[in-house]
């Protein structure tokens, strides 16, 4: 065997391989899930970047012993590399004026319906050039990666005009070819009525329908598509169809649902078998019950509600219905300006009772699976990527205890 291309890493103090979650497909997790080796090795073959093979350090199979390339990762504690399932990462400008209108007592509904919100964000992005959106969203990726991300889904949705969402996918279309991060498109034109069809939000749809999804799917701009259902946004008849013609052009559906109100979303995901439904605030019991059989993904954002000041998801509820469920920073100008993606581990367990292998897993295979990627990520197995998130800490259990410090 020509060991010439293989890399051992040896003495590993803890390594987290998550391989009793993925064999459960992210459901009913328990800590014996978690699969964790204390005093680890793995072989990676550095050609394909693949694991070829895991286990304790005692136990290296003879073949793997004479590897040149060798490192001693003495002290360290790996898990796999974090997943941020959602975000809305290309924006201009601030949004600190929206809270100040909340800590006076406003609602995000409120503030939305008299103009602001979304649609201040919009302004600011529809005049902001290629460069400067390319720039900052640089920026925050670089944020997002010293957290330990390694893999980000971004959605379109401040341009709200063919011509600025082209731009904002266009961007994160070079923004793959200059951060190491890997990116997932999600075109999101159904996030706020744009101001030029206020009160004609059919008419919105139908032409989204009609023209935009068509051109984004033929520039293979995106490969999810998602919609946001709420009162004075989009109902869940013109979502399903929204949906439904997303669907017939090869992209795949993402919901966001039950955030302020329960209006039948996530019935809806489940419907459409879309790969995530997210929020889920205020769902509903019977939606609880359809969602947990599905294979849809639940995805939670606990950030949100810190920063609205709104309910938390019952992730309880969905987990111990047999949800399976991800974590999220919905990282956002509105809602949750967060990078800090270990800190919503702190939030589902402080505020949503989650189990701690159940936030790991939220940010790991849980967050794979809500981008279909759950078979090359989110899990250290063989056959899978080699990419690993090293925590400055003595056990897995530092991450949610950290309070978002772990650096
Ligand atoms: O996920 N809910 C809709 N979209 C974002 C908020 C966007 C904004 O307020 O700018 C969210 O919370
Ligand atoms: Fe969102």
């Amino acid at each position: 065997m020509n060991l010439e291309s293989f890399v051992l890493y040896d003495r590993v103090h803890q390594c987290v391989t998550l391989s009793g979650v993925a064999s459960k497909k992210g459901r009913g997790i328990t800590t014996e899930d978690l699969g964790v080796i204390e005093n680890a090795a793995m072989v990676v073959d550095s050609n394909t970047a693949r694991i070829v093979w895991i286990g304790k350090s005692d136990q290296i199979p003879q073949q793997y012993q004479q590897i040149p390339n060798r490192f001693d990762c003495d002290g360290e504690v790996w898990i796999p590399e974090l997943i941020e399932c959602h975000t809305h990462l290309i924006f201009a400008g601030d949004r600190s004026h929206d809270f100040a209108m909340r800590a006076s007592g406003k609602t995000y509904s409120e503030i939305a319906a008299q103009g602001g919100g979304i649609l201040t964000t919009l302004s600011h992005t529809r005049e902001a050039s290629f460069e400067e959106l390319l720039e900052n969203a640089k920026l925050e990726i670089d944020r997002f990666q010293k957290w330990g991300v390694g893999t980000l889904e971004i959605k379109s949705g401040y341009g709200l005009s063919l011509e600025s969402e082209l731009k904002i996918l266009k961007c994160i279309q070079v923004l793959q070819t200059q951060v190491p991060v890997q990116l997932i498109p999600t075109f999101m034109p159904a996030h706020a009525v744009p101001p030029e069809y206020k009160n004609r939000s059919d008419d919105y749809v139908s032409l989204i329908c009609s023209e935009w999804i068509p051109e984004v799917a033929q520039a293979k701009l995106a490969q999810y598509f998602d919609v946001f259902i709420e009162d004075g946004f989009f109902s869940v008849s013109q979502a399903e169809k929204l949906c439904l013609v997303a669907q017939d052009h090869d992209l795949q559906i993402k919901i966001h649902a039950d955030q302020f109100k329960s209006l039948g979303g996530t019935s809806l995901a489940v419907r459409l078998n879309a790969q995530s439904v997210d929020h889920l605030d205020q769902i509903s019991p019977q939606d609880i019950e359809a969602l947990s059989k599905s294979n849809t993904v639940a995805v939670l954002c606990p950030g949100a509600s810190l920063f609205t000041g709104t309910p938390y998801a019952p992730a309880r509820k969905l987990i111990d219905s047999g949800a399976r469920v991800a974590l999220t920073t919905d990282f956002n100008p509105g809602t949750c300006p967060s990078r800090n993606l270990p800190l919503m581990t702190t939030l589902a367990c402080a505020q949503m009772k989650m189990t701690i292998p159940e936030a790991i897993a939220g940010i790991t295979y849980n967050a794979a699976a809500a981008l279909g990627l759950e078979n090359e990520i989110g899990s250290l197995e063989v056959g899978k990527q080699f990419r690993v998130c090293q925590l400055k800490a003595d056990s897995y259990e530092s991450l949610p205890y950290c309070f978002g410090e772990l650096d």
